[in-house]
């Protein structure tokens, strides 16, 4: 089967679409789905179950033991393919380390399996500014923090990322960033990049999860606006003078911007 050919997986994420819907609603929850689209493991470019996919851990993932813990506790969780793979936030930490970051942005953090892979690396006096709405999840991972002894490098700030960058900025902290990871809710996009470009200083990276959105960004459908804004913002930063890209083919896809 072609790599990007997944219609059944998308039925299927379609259809647990529909029940996330019908019970968030009844329950009265804002269910995660109806934010971020299609669980991630339906979205891999490379699929799961793919030999190669086992390969590419077998021969390239170096996983913390606590990073294992917690990608394992995440992964008993309803909404546990949320959490980035585990190829993805090693790539993150590799950047981190060889950028020498001390000032880092996640958008949109989850259990954080991703915020202890970048606080594992940072120095001591390095800053995970941790950007999520829902604390619930946080709580999931945050003894795991404590337990990596990283704790401290993590700042955990709970409202609209939107209004944590304003405050960021607000705060005269333009330019004094490293690295940003953005990879909350999709329609936002564009406003989270364009304001972690002018928190990170110049040779500083952007990296934006989930630029294929499973693959419907080849075909962006007119009423879907997640697709339709990671589209948008794609074909925006081809162009975009200010930045250097890379646009790669793992996980959901990932894009590297790189600040000129
Ligand atoms: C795909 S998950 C993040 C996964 C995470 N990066 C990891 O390491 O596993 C997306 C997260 O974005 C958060 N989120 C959604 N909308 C948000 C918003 N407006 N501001 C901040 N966080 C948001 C959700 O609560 C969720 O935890």
């Amino acid at each position: 089967m072609p790599l990007l050919s997944l219609p059944k997986e998308v039925a299927v994420g379609t259809a647990m679409l529909g029940i996330a819907f019908a019970t968030g609603v009844l329950a009265g929850k804002r269910y995660p789905s109806l934010i971020f689209g299609t669980p991630k493991s339906s979205k891999s470019v490379i699929g799961k179950n793919s030999p190669l996919w086992q390969y590419i851990l077998d021969h390239s993932l170096r996983e913390h033991p606590i990073l294992k813990k917690l990608r394992l506790l995440t992964m008993e969780h309803p909404w546990g393919r949320m959490m980035v793979s585990s190829d993805e936030a090693q790539l993150m930490a590799n950047l981190v380390k060889l950028i020498k970051a001390k000032k880092v942005i996640e958008i949109g953090v989850f259990t954080g399996y991703n915020a202890l892979n970048m606080a594992l690396v940072l120095p001591d006096n390095g800053r995970v500014i941790a950007c999520d709405i829902n604390e619930d999840y946080a709580k999931i991972g945050k003894p795991l923090w404590k337990e990596a002894g990283v704790e401290h490098k993590i700042d955990l700030r709970i409202k609209p990322a939107i209004q944590t960058l304003d405050e960021l900025l607000a705060n005269g902290e333009a330019e004094t960033f490293d690295f940003a990871f953005i990879d909350a809710d999709k329609e936002s996009y564009n406003e989270y990049y364009e304001k972690c470009l002018r928190l990170i200083r110049k040779g500083g990276i952007i990296a934006i999860d989930n630029v294929f959105f499973g693959g419907n960004v080849v075909k962006p459908r007119k009423n879907d606006l997640a697709v339709q804004s990671i589209h948008r913002l794609n074909e925006k930063l081809l162009r975009d003078s200010r930045i250097g890209i890379s646009m790669l083919p793992m996980a959901d896809g990932v894009t590297l911007a790189f600040k000129l």
